[in-house]
């Protein structure tokens, strides 16, 4: 237990977002004086506000440091207590307040504080629903995400699954691959197969079967073996997930979940683009659970890993060409360049992927079916690459001239600066042969409405150009970076916002439509190619209920498991532009999840949900099936 604690209150106040209240009590033994407090937040301090008791010595984006107003003294059992009206947004949550603290003391030193969770006053906060029911499933097997295509009859439950052709090296190694994956999300449970043939187990024959369509796979059950015919690798992953996972049901409930003895499935995904999105800039994750979430991902057969490895909390890829961009822009702390965020205390807190780590993770992430798609988050969300080359920005740019909606101030690479395409063409470069995959993320979201106006090489390039303002000065941006991606032999991928300004050539590129879901469609109307990641519905930071004890993101509003199982990202799209919609994803924005009990109460079951709705067909979909299920897979 620290020497002293923060609590911290919100109460509504009408026509603002309300008032936050915070006591610091000195639990020490000593008086408390020349010091002040330090926070991370969640709920930010707007420029315009009113703080009595305290003033704001500092603030960047997330991280507060407040002062006392006058010279105060706090007594041993004694608190300072101030309050502050002007916030960023109304919090909703009880994770909304403070994620870390501690006093600065006049000598740089640091004392820790203790904090709890964002109290509310004067409203009744409400209890959660049961945000899993506790489901039934018709059909006594557990697969998940659900076949297109089913019909089985329940039989005994085998001692374990063997290939049948034990001289191929290819089932051998597809075999051993699913067993491994299983023992690693499974370690307590026996292997789910075995190499070789086991008295009481099942043999499972391959057949390659050219007129089965691409990443589809059938499964013949017979009384003396089962067979799993696909057109490719891919096929026969999936129909190998699948006989684990009827084990694994089977197993784990064998009341309610059989293995089938006799029957077919036959199953298809019904979009080609599944998948999942990891902020690891806002949070670092080590590889470890990368590697552990992309397992968790190919056992949903999910099939994308879109990792951003980017934003302005941090620079996390290894470049070798400029080692300022991970020695400076991934170390966050008080006496470094970039200032500590979402629950950094004021000791640095380092850390990248080494382009060894990432071949590792692209690796294994092939080896299970799942691409990789790297983001490097420009033009916007940047403050980490400009804070470690200092050549990226203008000199005679005015600074604070614009903020960022996060409240990072001139946060954007500089369309005007020619080095910025230096930088960028040597970053993609090493990209390259890191990342084998088709597409490139470039971000291309959220560029604050006033960027680069006080910069003279962009008022000189808006000059020349004719461009009429930041949209058009980003168009302008995007557009050479995509030719940079199109002379490498990559697409461009983005958020929606890249079709800002004119955007960008529509063929081949593919953006993901985030800020609402109508947004999509516009986007196919448009001619791009389209991923449905909107955050009223596959946010995974976003609460799950309405009820202030629920812990998570509000912007977007709560987001139950269920209307996120429920969820038909197409909408009402028309007939005609579904051939623009390749797929869904979820997104995990890490900086708000503090903890992996947080992580896992937020991602887990909604993640299972998308994969679902990105396989099944909308008519095929269950949600008390998924109830039952979804208990049984894993979590981080
Ligand atoms: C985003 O949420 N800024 C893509």
């Amino acid at each position: 237990m620290a020497d002293y604690s923060l609590e911290t209150s919100w109460c509504p106040v009408e026509g603002s977002f309300g008032r936050l209240t915070f006591t610091l009590h000195n639990l020490s033994a000593e008086p408390l004086s020349g010091f002040s407090l330090c926070y991370t937040s969640e709920t930010r301090v707007a420029d315009k506000h009113v703080c009595d008791g305290g003033s704001l010595k500092r603030q960047v984006a997330h991280f507060h440091e407040f002062l006392p107003s006058e010279e105060l003294t706090v007594p041993p059992g004694g608190c300072w207590r101030f309050t502050v009206e002007g916030l960023s947004r109304e919090p909703k949550h009880v994770t909304a307040g403070v994620k870390s603290a501690y006093l600065t003391l006049a000598d740089r030193r640091h004392l820790p504080v203790d904090f709890g969770d964002l109290m509310l006053k004067g409203r009744d906060g409400g209890v959660s629903p049961p945000l899993l029911p506790p489901g039934k499933a018709d059909e006594p097997y557990a697969l998940l995400p659900w076949p297109l295509s089913l019909g089985l009859k329940a039989g005994d439950l085998p001692a374990t699954l063997y290939p049948a052709e034990r001289t191929r090296p290819d089932a051998i190694e597809a075999f051993s691959q699913v067993l491994s994956l299983y023992q690693r999300l499974y370690p307590a449970e026996d292997a789910a197969f075995s190499l070789s043939a086991v008295d009481g187990g099942r043999r499972v024959r391959f057949v390659a079967e050219s007129s089965i369509a691409a990443f589809a796979y059938e499964l013949r059950f017979t009384a003396h073996e089962i067979v799993l015919s696909s057109a490719d690798d891919a096929g026969r992953r999936y129909g190998l997930i699948s006989l684990a996972q009827l084990l694994h049901g089977a197993r784990a409930d064998g009341e309610r979940f059989k293995f089938p003895n006799f029957g077919t499935i036959a199953d298809q995904p019904r979009y080609d683009w599944r998948g999942c999105h990891l902020d690891v800039s806002g949070r670092f994750y080590p590889v470890t659970d990368v590697v552990r979430l992309i397992d968790i991902l190919a056992w949903n057969k999910l099939n994308i890993f879109h990792w951003h490895l980017t934003d302005d909390e941090a620079w996390r890829l290894e470049i070798k060409a400029y080692p300022e961009l991970t020695a400076v822009g991934a170390r966050l702390g008080l006496d470094e360049a970039l200032a500590p965020q979402y629950g950094d205390g004021p000791e640095t807190r380092a850390g990248y992927y080494t382009q060894d780590d990432v071949r590792r993770i692209v690796a294994h992430a092939a080896s299970l079916g799942v691409e990789v798609v790297p983001e490097i988050d420009i033009p916007g969300h940047s403050a980490a690459a400009l804070s470690s080359l200092p050549d990226l920005v203008d000199p005679q740019e005015a600074e604070d001239s614009y903020r960022s909606p996060q409240g990072y101030a001139n946060n954007a690479l500089n369309p005007a600066v020619e080095f910025t395409y230096e930088f960028l063409g040597t970053v993609f470069d090493e990209m390259m042969s890191l990342f084998p995959g088709e597409y490139f993320h470039i971000g291309g979201d959220e560029v604050a409405s006033g960027a680069w106006l006080s910069s003279p090489l962009c008022q000189a390039l808006m000059k020349r150009e004719k461009l009429a303002g930041p949209a058009a000065l980003q168009s302008y941006f995007l557009k050479r970076v995509h030719g940079m991606l199109s002379e490498r032999g990559r697409k461009l991928a983005g958020w929606n916002e890249v079709s800002h300004g004119g955007g960008v050539d529509r063929d081949g590129t593919l953006l993901m439509a985030w800020e609402r879901p109508d947004v999509g469609i516009e986007l196919a109307q448009a001619g791009y190619d389209v991923v449905m990641t909107p955050g009223q519905a596959y946010y995974l930071d976003m609460a799950q209920a309405e009820a202030w004890s629920e812990p998570g993101a509000s912007w977007a509003g709560f987001t139950p498991p269920e209307r996120t199982y429920c969820y038909e990202a197409e909408g009402e799209s028309p007939e005609a532009l579904k051939g623009k919609m390749r797929g869904i994803q979820a997104c995990i924005w890490s900086g708000d999840i503090a903890s992996r009990a947080h992580f896992n109460r937020l991602v887990f079951p909604r993640l299972s949900a998308i994969a679902e709705a990105a396989w099944t067909p909308a008519d095929r979909k269950d949600w008390d099936r998924f109830a039952v299920i979804v208990r049984m897979w894993p979590k981080l």
